[in-house]
């Protein structure tokens, strides 16, 4: 069977560029998404799939662990959710849980038979900064906090199985979904920008660069960890003012 890494949304920007580094370092890359994907790479299987219906996507999932041997997950599809606490529309937390929480699992559970089989796994989960808490993102920010939670506890549970599993937690990143609640020269994407100690807001390669290392072979010393690429976002309130 083919050795896959599986990426959810990996058609547009930080899941693609997890995609184009993934295929760079000779691997084939599964991308679960339903848009197609921006850019052709040489070694990519792209697959249309609703990743929020639960039953087309366990029945999609149950033909893939029939076809390929996936080594590798990167759990990166997700939805945003900026509501105060009085106005959370329910189903957009039930949205928020099936793609933050439901699906993963989903996968997890696919690929598990075939990575304890070869005992070799990579598990990261795109979580977010927001995990940390975040006005008017409190469903948001609890579902990514869950991402961290299911990192550490299936790390203990899978790591003598030669399985690691980390979280990566961005700070803002230029990606249309970014930009969608920041467009540029927006209010917000000025705030978003100054809150960086770098001074300048992150781009998909960013996250992309520590996937790589995550998903390496040489990364199993490092397990259960969430590690934030924020440009410094992430450890304090108060940046100083423009340089
Ligand atoms: N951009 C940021 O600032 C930022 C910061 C922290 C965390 N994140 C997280 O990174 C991940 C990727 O975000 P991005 O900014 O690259 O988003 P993006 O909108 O650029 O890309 C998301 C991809 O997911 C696909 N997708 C969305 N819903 C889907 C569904 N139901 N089924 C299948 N595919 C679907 C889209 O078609 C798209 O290709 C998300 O989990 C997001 O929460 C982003």
């Amino acid at each position: 069977m083919q050795e896959v890494t599986l990426i959810t949304g990996g058609s547009n920007g930080i899941g693609a560029a997890i995609a184009a580094s993934e295929t760079a370092s000779g691997r084939h890359v599964l991308n679960l998404d339903l848009a197609a994907p921006q850019a052709e790479l040489s070694s990519q299987t792209y697959i249309k799939a609703d990743l929020a219906n639960r039953v087309s996507t366990q029945a999609l999932l149950n033909e893939i662990a029939g076809k390929y041997a996936v080594s590798r997950i990167v759990n990166n599809v997700g939805a945003t959710g900026g509501f105060g606490i009085d106005k959370i529309p329910l189903d957009r937390l039930d949205l928020l849980n099936e793609l933050h929480i439901v699906l993963p699992i989903m996968i997890m559970q696919m690929a598990l038979p075939s990575m304890r089989e070869r005992r070799f796994g990579r598990v990261v989960f795109i979580s977010s900064g927001a995990a940390k808490g975040r006005p008017n993102a409190s469903i948001y920010g609890a579902t990514k906090a869950a991402m961290m939670s299911l990192t550490a506890s299936w790390a203990l549970e899978l790591g003598r199985d030669g399985i690691t599993v980390n979280a990566i937690a961005p700070g803002p990143v230029q990606t249309d979904l970014f930009l969608r609640g920041a467009p540029v020269g927006s209010a917000n994407y000025e705030h978003q920008k100054s809150r960086t100690a770098i001074g300048r807001l992150g781009v998909p390669k960013d996250v992309a660069v520590l996937a790589a290392f995550l998903l390496g072979a040489d990364s199993e010393n490092v397990t259960g960890q969430t590690i934030f690429t924020c440009g410094g976002a992430s450890i304090g309130q108060s940046p100083l003012p423009p340089y």
